[in-house]
């Protein structure tokens, strides 16, 4: 085994992560090029669809995503928790209060785009509630929505895992609404089909030792 780790210390990993997920993907990978400093590393950071595309054209070697694909032969094993929490700024009326669902439901958001594993999730509970979300924007990226809600445009609901600089100096905060954190959790995601190379299994071990030892500062 440590020959044939020796031998693929300058191999590819070539890993596809939801944009949400980079926030902790670039983390995980930083420990990886510590290790295996020769490794070529190719990283795609996109949103659910193309995460889907990717595992379908077998173009990866796998994924980091919110939820793993129905319909194609995949392993997807679940290593840290994700939850979606509604975010606003500092001022907002409802900062600091219990919020019922039905206070909720009336609030403006500004949603992720088609295609992204928070709308779908977001859209989903929505739905369970049989409401509909008034939305003032649509944008397809974390960071550009959590500057909209700075910006006053509505609330967002995004991945606690986006969160970490704008809590920490304090430009959002996270409502205490009822039902939430909506809770999902990461998949680390491959075809079945595809043949790990020490490297890739290298990698996905780390991803498991690294979610236990620092699941605290993740959450
Ligand atoms: P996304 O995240 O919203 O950036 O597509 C993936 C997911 O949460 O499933």
């Amino acid at each position: 085994v440590l020959e044939e780790l020796k031998g693929s210390r300058r191999g590819t990993l070539t890993i596809a992560v939801a944009s949400t997920a980079t926030y902790f993907a670039l983390h995980l990978l930083g420990r990886f090029h510590q290790r295996f400093p020769e490794a070529n590393i190719s990283l795609d950071v996109t949103n659910r669809k193309s995460l889907l595309r990717h595992l379908e054209e077998n173009t990866i070697d796998m994924a980091i995503m919110g939820k793993p694909p129905e319909g194609l032969e995949v392993v997807a094993k679940p290593f840290m928790e994700n939850p979606l929490v509604v975010i606003a700024p500092p001022a907002h009326p409802l900062a600091g209060q219990r919020v019922p669902l039905t206070v909720l439901r009336q609030e403006t958001f500004i949603l992720r785009e088609h295609g992204s594993g928070t709308r779908i999730a977001m859209e989903r509970f929505f739905a369970r509630l049989g409401a509909t979300i008034t939305s003032s924007m649509e944008i397809s990226s974390n960071e550009a929505i959590k500057q909209a809600v700075q910006a006053g445009f509505g609330l967002g609901i995004v991945s606690q895992h986006t969160l970490e600089k704008e809590l920490a100096l304090r430009r959002l905060v996270i409502l205490e609404v009822d039902s939430f954190p909506i809770m999902r959790h990461w998949y680390i995601v491959y075809r079945k089909n595809k043949r790990a190379t020490a490297l890739h299994k290298a990698f996905k071990k780390l991803v498991f030792e690294e979610a236990r030892e620092q699941s605290i500062t993740f959450n």
